[in-house]
């Protein structure tokens, strides 16, 4: 379930050609389970019309400060009063300019001013040509908006409806949508650093074959994202896999265990927590054929040798800041039977605090999971949900255990 779930937002429109994105944003809202109240201004309705908005959000949409269905006519109280959050989308660059100044010539400016500033947060999505975007004027507001405590997200990168290329369009719909979800996450994991790894890996033979395995790397992803969410830096190195990087994580691709090594060490020196969810190639072919090895006909086949991968999750569980506590190791194990006999003895044999158990065939490529958690002082069975719901829990569990250096 989002985190948006249940949530009110007055979805504000100002005049711009990425209107068109607020209708999808508005529909995906109220499909997180959202109850949105769309207030545009008068440049919004050359672009998008209320009718449109009003059959997406399933509620008449204000465009008047003298709107006369609220019985005290006072729109600009009582829209602003009642939301979880007003987000503007998009937010023009006179609109934002307008807001830096306390200017209240419609209702959607007027109700941002009213708005109560501890209670209803304004998040502003800005969409504009990019020069626009580029002129010191409209940075300037941006960082003022920053100071007043508007939470101004990124602008997107690329064509623009004018023609031109560069920085300014609107983050799309889903972008957008992940934002606010991170938005209302609760910030557990604030300025820790967290290191996944995840996907499988894949061990070369010759230049067109190698043994992998089944890991989709989903498992990782989420968790990669949850952490994100919670308010932590996250660097995430993935194996071969078709996912597409959580927004706001920073992404490292490696095939092999020794490059998942060697990218692991290389930025686990900053981190505060470890989550090793790989599933690393326990072994390798001990040489690579330069050429792809050919049948000869005789029907001979090729006599491999294997040679075991270094072991990321114990070589790190053995750095001296996991040893002094500064980093929290997470070990996962993928089983095919008696789950919990093998994560507790895989906990002791790896030596981190928390060891994650799965049944790994189950869950494969599959986006739900049962999970089973072992520590030190007992187990913690997280039943059947999705991985992304499932990612949450544990980010929620790992960061109790460190403020409370459990395990
Ligand atoms: N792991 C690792 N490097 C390896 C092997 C495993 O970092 N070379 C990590 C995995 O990411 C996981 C944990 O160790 O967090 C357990 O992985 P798993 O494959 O279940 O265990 P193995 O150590 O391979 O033990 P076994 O094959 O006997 O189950």
């Amino acid at each position: 379930m989002s985190t948006l779930a249940g949530k009110h937002i007055v979805l504000g429109l100002s005049g711009g050609i990425a209107a068109f994105k607020s209708a999808e944003l508005c529909r995906a809202l109220v499909k997180a389970g959202v109850t949105v109240q769309v207030v545009m201004t008068q440049a919004a309705e050359h672009f998008m019309t209320a009718v449109t908005m009003q059959a997406l959000s399933g509620r008449p949409v204000y465009t008047s400060q003298w709107d006369p269905r609220e019985a005290n006519n006072m729109a600009h109280i009582n829209l602003s009063r009642e939301a979880d959050a007003i987000v503007v989308a998009p937010a023009s660059a006179d609109f934002m300019s307008k807001l830096l100044h306390g200017g209240a010539d419609e209702l959607l400016s007027l109700m941002c001013l009213a708005r109560p500033l501890d209670k209803v947060p304004l998040i502003v999505a800005p969409a504009m040509n990019r020069e626009m975007w580029n002129n010191p004027a409209t940075q300037r507001n941006v960082a003022l908006l920053k100071a007043d405590g508007i939470h101004v997200l990124d602008v997107g990168q690329g064509d623009q409806a004018c023609g031109e290329t560069g920085d300014g369009r609107m983050l799309e719909a889903d972008e957008i949508l992940e934002e606010l979800e991170a938005f209302f996450t609760p910030k557990v994991l604030a300025s820790k650093a967290v290191l996944v790894t995840a996907g499988p890996t894949y061990e070369a033979i010759d230049p067109v074959r190698g043994i992998t395995n089944l890991s989709s790397g989903k498992m990782g992803f989420a968790i990669a994202r949850a952490a994100r969410m919670a308010g932590a830096e996250v660097t995430l190195v993935a194996g071969p896999v078709h996912l597409s990087t959580p927004r706001g994580v920073t992404r490292i691709d490696v095939q092999s265990a020794r490059q998942m090594l060697e990218q692991v060490q290389a930025h686990v020196t900053r981190a505060h927590v470890f989550v090793a969810t790989a599933a690393v190639a326990d072994w390798r072919p001990d040489t690579q054929a330069e050429q792809k090895i050919k049948k000869d006909g005789s029907g001979a086949t090729p006599a491999l040798q294997f040679v075991e991968n270094p072991d990321i999750l114990a070589t790190v569980a053995q750095s001296p800041r996991a040893l002094s506590g500064q980093l929290f190791c997470v070990g996962f194990a993928a089983e095919s039977h008696d789950l919990l006999v093998h994560a507790k003895a895989k906990r002791i044999r790896k030596q981190v605090p928390l060891l994650v158990g799965n049944i790994g065939p189950a869950t494969f490529g599959q986006d739900d999971n049962a999970l089973v958690l072992v520590d030190a002082d007992g187990v913690l069975e997280l039943p059947h949900a999705s991985k992304q719901k499932l990612a949450m829990q544990l980010i929620g569990q790992i960061a109790f255990r460190i403020l409370n250096r459990v395990g």
